[in-house]
């Protein structure tokens, strides 16, 4: 019997430490956010946290990992490179696909920075150009990655698709529909909210595809902890997965850094699919959480 395939997912690293901002780079919605960082936020997202996470996640040997965007922090352009650097380091662009969040589209200035450093990572198979929605194909896996990543005004962490990309995603799964796939949508943001200012603008429209036309699983980030929703699909529920932030520590409400791996094959006309929760405990070390059978 062929051995399972297993996708790894974290989210949210916004890569530590951040590089000092020039005065002119302030002189936006980015100095309340600089503000933000420099009284909490480099408290909670720590490197040694992240590193201990991607230390693990390697020994773990997964197919492919997906990354589901907030790379940076402000997206202030030093962030790039650095965060380009660090993926390279989680694996090369055949193994790892990225999409960008909300931190990565912070300011107008930088908003098209993500598409231009990380076209490799998200690029469809055998595309010349790279745009969302995008497919690639990993053994039984179609990777169907999406960008909600807009800037927005001060204070709103709001994602937004926009009528082309959710046009284009339903062709795409129209297109897919014959094909025994493990359909895996990434997207920043999650299908459901209570935060008018952190929402998914159009979910309703994205839940009406999904309810159409349906995937088999759903990755996303943007909330900075484990969480498990079922939305719609055409024939049964589809699980909704999200992870804390890859370089937190525990603070407030939010969990510390976690990674999830899913062990995913093929049974019968369906499909088995495990999740295996992994993240750090309070000294640092990464131990088994929880595992969940989720089909
Ligand atoms: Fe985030
Ligand atoms: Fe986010």
């Amino acid at each position: 019997m062929m051995a399972a395939f297993t996708l790894a997912h974290l989210s949210d690293p916004h890569l530590p430490p951040l590089p000092a901002p020039r005065l002119a780079e302030l002189a936006s919605k980015r100095a309340l956010g600089y503000l933000n960082w420099t009284r909490n936020r480099h408290k909670y997202h720590r490197r040694e946290a992240l590193d201990a996470l991607v230390a693990d996640l390697k020994t773990q040997g997964p197919d492919h990992i997906a990354v589901t965007g907030d790379l940076t922090n402000l997206a202030l352009r030093e962030e790039f490179p650095l965060a380009a650097r660090w993926l390279q380091g989680i694996g090369n662009a055949e193994r790892v696909t990225a999409i960008p969040g909300n931190h990565d589209a912070y300011v107008r200035a930088t908003s098209d920075c993500f598409a231009q450093v990380f076209a490799d990572y998200f690029r469809s198979d055998s595309a010349s150009d790279a745009k969302f929605p995008s497919l690639r194909r990993r053994g039984p896996l179609a990777l169907i990655s999406l960008s909600t990543a807009v800037p927005t005004p001060p204070l709103f962490a709001t994602g937004t698709l926009g009528r082309a990309q959710l046009e284009a995603l339903q062709a795409l799964l129209e297109g897919l529909s014959a094909e025994p796939l493990f359909r895996v949508m990434l997207v920043h943001h999650p299908m459901r909210s209570t935060s008018r200012i952190k929402r998914l603008t159009d979910a309703s429209e994205l839940l009406a595809i999904l309810r159409r036309h349906g995937v088999e699983l759903i990755l996303h980030g943007h909330d900075h902890i484990h969480s498990t929703m079922w939305v719609d699909g055409p024939e049964r529920r589809i699980p909704s997965i999200g992870v804390p932030s890859a370089s937190a520590l525990a603070h407030g409400r939010h969990p510390a850094a976690a990674y999830n791996l899913f062990a995913i094959e093929p049974v019968g006309n369906g499909w088995r699919c495990e999740q295996v929760v992994r993240g750090l405990d309070a000294k640092l070390r990464v131990i088994e959480l929880n595992r969940v059978r989720l089909m």
